[in-house]
């Protein structure tokens, strides 16, 4: 199993504090934002993590993070130019995924779990993660029949048909890269991991299960204020 870290984006929806560093460098209480997810990598047990960055703060993500040997992991780097969407990461990491399985999560993505078993347990097609929120519309949103089963995925909705998020860690196994090819960028110019997913499910290879633990993702003031709050209680309760 490989991993990737998509840490692109312009962060414009927490400008001024985006306008000098990128917005996965940020402090959640004392630490970098990246080092939360990077630190759900490898309590999972990757080691060989692919990077990926803005061109902007290229050179701060190298500062902070290095080769990766004070992690006991192997960092390798790639430059995002332009946010044409998550997706875009399985193009631009194709060399680096080769024939291997791999774990994309989000740069501004904290997660309370570990996923050791989800990762470690899985072999083929595609895993999504869901939680229940309050304001769905802001992310990528499950609608569920009658016998619980995921029948579609639908990208940031006005209306959505159920309260449960997709969140930003996926699993997949390298035919992603093929159907990333085949995707075309939607209305905002992006390749969209909701059409992604929804390939997968299509074939009736999409596995989804629920986050157990606390998720945020910092998109918002609000949200990043929360995640600050949550990582000062969790490091106080240590
Ligand atoms: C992205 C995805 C969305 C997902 C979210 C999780 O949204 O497009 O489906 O629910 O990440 O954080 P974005 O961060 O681009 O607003």
């Amino acid at each position: 199993m490989k991993g990737i870290i998509l840490a692109g984006g312009s962060g414009s929806r927490l400008s001024p504090l985006t306008k000098v560093t990128s917005k996965q460098l940020l402090p959640i209480y004392n630490k970098p934002m990246i080092i939360y997810p990077l630190e759900t990598l490898l309590s999972a047990g990757i080691k060989d993590i692919l990077i990926i960055v803005a061109p902007d703060h290229a050179g701060d993500f190298l500062k902070l993070l290095g080769s990766g040997s004070q992690f006991d992991c192997k960092f390798t780097y790639e430059i995002q130019d332009k946010p044409e969407g998550l997706a875009q990461a399985f193009l631009i990491g194709k060399n680096f995924i080769g024939n291997d399985n791999v774990t994309l999560i989000l740069g501004d993505n904290l997660y309370e779990d570990n996923f050791s078993d989800s990762i470690n347990s899985f072999e083929s097609g595609g895993r999504v993660f869901v939680k229940e929120v309050t304001d769905p519309e802001r992310f990528g949103v499950a609608e569920f029949d009658q016998n619980n089963k995921v029948i579609s995925i639908e990208e940031k909705p006005q209306n959505p048909k159920s309260n449960f998020a997709v969140t930003g860690m996926y699993i997949y196994d390298h035919s992603v890269i093929e159907k990333t090819l085949n995707l075309t960028p939607s209305s905002r110019g992006e390749l969209e991991i909701t059409d992604l997913n929804n390939l997968y499910l299509h074939e009736g290879k999409l596995d989804v299960a629920q986050v157990e633990g606390k998720w945020l993702d910092t998109g918002t003031f609000e949200s990043l204020h929360e995640a600050i709050i949550f990582a000062r209680n969790r490091e106080l309760s240590k």
